[in-house]
């Protein structure tokens, strides 16, 4: 029996865990009960030395419809600032493992802003994107004007915030915002997370370190950066373990240190 209500948690591969949003009857609106326990599933298995790599998925007919507008339609201005609305969903961004979000239907509002705060997305050909909070008469509050213009730009950020349209897969691709669209698609999620899980733990973390960085400073100071990560590697068993197994014709067998 889970600790959880409106997620499930399983172990679906070796150092592998999933994350399943799963109020079905509110198309997984993103409601405060349910993001303190998805932030409490996101810490425990980074925390947990058996997972390498996590995927969020949720239903078929819907990721998250966006964050639960029953919970918020009464909350003033006082409200919303003295508790910080919002403010906890950047607990995802603090994650060192990586995670991937597996998108299928409608990824909208904070639903799209949970999956572009995922380190990759892959989207069914059925997902649905979009930034619609301007029909609430709001704006994105949980980074979507932020993450859509430093991913596809200035004038796509415009159009989808101003506008409120959804917006495909396809699109999605075409602006670099999704990895790829996949008619199986937690099924390569799954696959994906198997597949980073299966290489040395403490890299992959510095590797996800290294490429948000990017996001986050200048070229010359990412760069200085990437490098001091990349010099730092040379202290790790692994980097020992994968240059050996490489001059000796076989598979290394990661210590994950
Ligand atoms: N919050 C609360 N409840 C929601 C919800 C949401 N974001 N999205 C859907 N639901 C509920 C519906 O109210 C409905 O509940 P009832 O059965 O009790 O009436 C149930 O989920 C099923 O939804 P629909 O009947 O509307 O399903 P549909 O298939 O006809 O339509 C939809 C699907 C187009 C996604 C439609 O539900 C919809 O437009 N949802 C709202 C999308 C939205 O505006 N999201 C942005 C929220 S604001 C935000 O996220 C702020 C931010 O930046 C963090």
């Amino acid at each position: 029996t889970s600790q959880y209500q409106n997620i499930l948690t399983s172990r679906p591969a070796d150092g592998v865990a999933l994350i399943t949003l799963n109020r079905p009857k509110a198309l997984n609106a993103l409601s405060s009960p349910l993001y303190e326990e998805l932030n409490h599933a996101l810490a425990s298995f980074d925390a947990d030395e058996g997972i390498r790599a996590m995927v969020i998925t949720g239903s078929e007919k819907a990721f998250a419809a966006g964050a639960d507008i029953k919970e918020m339609k009464d909350k003033d201005f006082s409200d919303a600032f003295k508790n910080r609305f919002l403010e906890n969903w950047a607990l995802l961004s603090q994650i060192r493992k990586p995670i991937i979000a597996a998108v299928s239907g409608y990824a909208l509002g904070g639903g799209c802003e949970l999956a572009m705060m995922c380190d990759i997305i892959l989207a069914s050909p059925t997902a649905v994107f979009g930034q619609p909070e301007i029909n609430l008469g709001v704006i994105p509050g949980g980074g979507g004007t932020q993450r859509i213009a430093r991913v596809a730009g200035k004038s796509i950020a415009m159009e989808l915030t101003l506008t409120g349209r959804n917006f495909t897969a396809a699109e999605a691709v075409s602006w670099g915002l999704v990895s790829r669209i996949s008619d199986k698609v937690l099924d390569d999620a799954l696959a994906m997370a198997t597949t980073i899980a299966s290489k040395s733990a403490i890299a992959v973390q510095a590797g996800k370190e290294a490429v948000n960085v990017a996001y986050e400073t200048s070229l010359t100071e990412g760069l200085r950066y990437e490098r001091r990560i990349f010099h730092g590697l040379f202290a790790t068993r692994d980097q020992k373990e994968g240059m050996a197994a490489f001059a000796e014709k076989r598979k290394a067998t990661w210590s994950h240190s």
